[in-house]
């Protein structure tokens, strides 16, 4: 795959913040690249698409998506290889997740030569950003927000696309200790719960920190109607490795269409591993735990990428999980994609592109 470059206005900066970026301790969202990406949407077009450093955004108070809410973001990595050369990953399925989020709030749809020429051009003037060190990538935040200065509630008719980088390490610091959420809900059936915009994140702060004044990191969410059925936790999809099982609940119009998610499905499938995607129970996966059977319990999304939990707790009590071993398949997996991300091993699923 290649992307054309699109004639967009670049305004460098004149100074870079790039020497003050401790590469070898990059703590996940504190850096923001150079520059960033803009276009804005008016009468009906994607226009001013431009490249600009970094900054604050000049907006009025009314601005609609402060009140109401119509914003949806996406998030994705770029990876350097040993040649030095930088590669994305998967960006074409975050450019269609986008889209979707983008019909369910009213918004309108990025065209695809918008977003990854104004993608590959900003990753080109700030390649410097992406980390060589082992663990590390250059984040990117792609995002769109209703602009109109209009306080009814209504679709807005203006929009803005920003898209900025920053290079980050791990998410967790150590492996999370989650928890079954039995009382609130992250989405339920016919709502937003499958698309990324942000009240998702917003309406979630409230339980996890709930949650985190017990000791735990992360939720998991359960289901809207019986709170028997496992959706996803906080910001990734949830997976388990049960008696040489891959399970995971489906995506449903309650969970994130998780774009780790799906490649480690297809991963598993490439390996003759068998994948169940359905309804998961919180009962059989109290029981596995109960009986020892699970290995693995994780959490997989771009920023987490594979994170396997420490411990589950269910009704007060908590389930430790067995240390990850080196010949698991979560070691295994998260090898073997680190590696196709890096250009170690060849792409066969063609998820790579260079920049
Ligand atoms: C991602 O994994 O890219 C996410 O969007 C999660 C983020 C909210 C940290």
């Amino acid at each position: 795959m290649t992307a054309d470059t699109l004639q967009i206005e670049i305004q460098k900066t004149s100074k870079s913040r790039l020497d003050e970026v401790d590469f070898e301790n990059l703590v996940f969202g504190r850096n923001i690249s150079d520059h960033m990406f803009i276009v804005e949407y008016r009468d009906g077009q994607w226009k001013d698409s431009r490249i600009v450093p970094y900054g604050d955004l000049s907006l009025s108070p009314a601005t609609a998506a402060l009140h109401y809410g119509q914003t949806i973001l996406e998030g994705m990595k770029a990876y350097r290889n040993d040649a030095g050369e930088v590669l994305l990953f998967r960006a074409l399925d975050n450019w269609a997740r986008m889209n979707k989020s983008a019909e369910r709030l009213c918004m309108p749809a990025i065209p695809q030569d918008v977003f990854m020429n104004g993608l590959t051009e900003l990753i080109r003037l700030d390649s410097g950003w992406v980390p060589a060190t082992e663990g590390c990538s250059l984040y990117i935040r792609p995002y769109m927000f209703a602009t109109d200065p209009y306080i009814g509630v209504k679709p807005s008719e203006s929009y803005m696309f920003v898209i900025f980088t920053s290079p980050v390490g791990t998410y967790y610091a150590k492996p999370p200790r989650v928890k079954f959420e039995t009382k609130y809900i992250r989405a339920a059936e016919g709502g937003v719960g499958a698309t990324k915009c942000g009240g998702n994140y917003g309406g979630s702060l409230y339980p996890a920190k709930l949650a985190q004044e017990e000791g735990y990191e992360q939720l998991i969410w359960t289901d809207a109607r019986e709170h028997a059925y496992i959706e996803e936790s906080g910001t990734m999809n949830v997976m388990f490795f049960i008696e040489g099982k891959l399970i995971t609940p489906h995506v449903s119009d309650t969970t994130l269409d998780g774009v780790t998610r799906k490649s480690i499905v297809a991963v598993a499938k490439h390996w003759n591993i068998p994948v169940e995607e359905r309804k998961v129970s919180v009962k059989e996966i109290v029981e596995a735990l109960k009986a020892g059977k699970v290995e693995a319990a994780f959490g997989a999304g771009t920023a987490v990428v594979i994170s396997p939990f420490a411990s589950i707790n269910y009704e007060g009590v908590d389930y430790t999980l067995p240390e990850i071993k080196e010949d698991s398949f979560v070691s295994k997996v998260k090898s073997y994609l680190t590696d196709l991300r890096t250009g170690k091993i060849e792409d066969v699923f063609g998820w790579t592109l260079k920049v």
